[in-house]
């Protein structure tokens, strides 16, 4: 599996896989590392592990044709063959969906179906999960569709909702569960233990 990473921040996820890569439990290259964003911190982490970087925001685009062209070309130039988006702010143009249908997906740090959606990122995913009262939250791998956070569930870890919580310290306690969750379900693709049947995943048995 030749992966590449989209991401807009820090990069603590895209650090996980790329660790999980080189210790052998994801059978899979990083071979490029998206990010829309100058300032990223995962820049100053793939450069320092030699992973090109594709720096390219559609907010420098006047046609937008001509921003998924780039895209794609970009992500032909280096082999990619599966994406996994790790805190990338922006929409993923409907032509890189349908050419990589079934072959992207996203990490969100909530139960979804629950606390996704257009507008759900960030602080305000756990913002609205204390306000709401729930007792349990976690993290999502789900394929990419068209929309935001719809596409169906690969794996969930959950995790509790302590009394005290803040936004931040929810945040981190989801984090953690992400860097661990996020390779294994990298690792199900990688082994083609993912069956995509509509809006159902079904994980295979390994081959032992
Ligand atoms: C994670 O919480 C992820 O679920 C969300 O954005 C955050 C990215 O964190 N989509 P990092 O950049 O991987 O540290």
């Amino acid at each position: 599996m030749r992966l590449a990473i989209f991401a807009s921040g820090g990069g603590s996820n895209f650090q996980a896989i790329l660790d999980a890569t080189r210790r052998g439990t994801l059978c899979a290259d990083v071979v490029l590392c998206v990010t829309n964003s100058d300032r990223a911190g995962v820049i100053e982490r793939a450069t320092k592990h030699s992973i090109p970087v594709l720096r390219i925001s559609p907010n420098d685009y006047l046609d937008a044709d001509d921003y998924s062209a780039d895209l794609l070309s970009g992500l032909d130039a280096s082999g990619v063959d599966f994406i996994a988006l790790a805190g990338y702010m922006k929409i993923i143009p409907a032509e890189i969906v349908e050419r990589f249908r079934g072959r992207i997906v996203n990490i969100h740090p909530a139960l979804l179906p629950a606390f996704g959606g257009k507008g759900m990122y960030g602080m305000r995913v756990h913002e609205a999960v204390i306000a709401s009262g729930e007792e349990t939250s976690g993290a999502s791998v789900h394929v990419v569709d068209e929309e935001y956070d719809t596409g169906p569930i690969v794996l969930q870890y959950s995790v509790p909702v302590l009394p005290d919580d803040t936004p931040g310290s929810l945040a981190a306690r989801v984090l953690e569960v992400e860097h661990r969750l996020y390779p294994d379900a990298l690792a199900l693709f990688a082994e083609e233990r993912i069956v995509l049947e509509g809006s159902v995943v079904r994980i295979k048995r390994p081959n032992l």
